[in-house]
């Protein structure tokens, strides 16, 4: 079984195969997703909506996702495996390498960070110091407060354009992967072509390199509520593995998301 990398990754994007991801966050349900075929896993600070019961993500902290990174890594062989950084373990660089170190050493091949511009001098001298860096534009969570409220973003054209250059920019910094959520599908599309490395959508619409969902959601079984771009696999198929590979499938055939997943313009 060969392991996705981020060389697999790039070169998905390069022959057109669809990228499929999910949140994990421990080893069972690694495992299970990973036996299924599934490219991708994040341990999403999503973790403090889904396991926590909180509103948002705010309260999660670096030792959080380190734990849940540890166990997540030890279901894995094939998938690879991203680490959320969670809100303000990155508000420097110097704060941003200590924190990044505690998730590769507990198990992430890269880090994941929300926002744009200002976090260019980071993805830099993460690359430097060896740490591959996922990028996320759009709904970025921890921002929920300034957003007031969990938005679909990039609806007007100032705001898509400024979200097209940054994330050029951040292409340009290192970044080797990008999550766009809830952003308009014409948009997405325009991303996704104007950069070399893959974008991964979340209610992006069907025109990115890959989805990702968070795995309760695919489920049906958040705790709070399901939002309009996620699907219940399991209701539809009845059990958890056909589930998983029926997802995985939608990624990769195309079918999902449908335009009664995505958000227009
Ligand atoms: O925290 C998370 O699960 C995420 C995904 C929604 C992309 O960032």
């Amino acid at each position: 079984m060969k392991k996705v990398t981020t060389s697999t990754l790039l070169k998905m994007k390069q022959q057109s195969e669809k990228i499929s991801a999910l949140t994990a966050y421990d080893a069972s349900f690694s495992k299970l997703f990973d036996e299924q075929g599934i490219d991708v896993l994040l341990i999403g600070d999503s973790l403090g909506m889904v396991l926590q019961g909180c509103d948002d993500t705010l309260g999660v902290s670096i030792d959080d996702v380190a734990y849940h990174t540890r166990a997540v890594r030890k279901g894995v062989e094939r998938a690879f495996v991203i680490a959320d950084m969670p809100f303000m373990s990155y508000s420097t660089p110097e704060q941003t390498y200590l924190n990044a170190a505690k998730l590769m050493a507990a198990g992430a091949s890269m880090v994941k960070l929300e926002g744009g511009r200002w976090l260019l001098e980071s993805i830099k001298g993460l690359n430097e110091r060896g740490v591959p860096v996922c990028g996320h534009l759009g709904l970025t969570p921890q921002s929920v407060h300034v957003f007031g409220g969990f938005k679909v973003q990039g609806r007007d054209d100032l705001q898509a354009e400024q979200m097209l250059e940054q994330a050029k920019e951040m292409a340009a910094a290192g970044i080797q992967l990008l999550v766009l959520e809830c952003v308009p599908t014409e948009l997405a599309g325009a991303i996704s072509q104007a950069v070399d490395i893959p974008v991964i959508g979340i209610g992006a619409g069907a025109e990115t390199d890959g989805q990702i969902l968070v795995m309760h959601d695919m489920f049906g079984i958040s705790a709070n509520y399901m939002p309009k771009f996620s699907k219940n696999y399991l209701q539809e198929t009845g059990d958890m593995r056909t589930a998983v590979s029926q997802y995985i499938e939608e990624v990769k055939d195309g079918s999902f998301p449908s335009e009664a997943h995505s958000f227009s313009k």
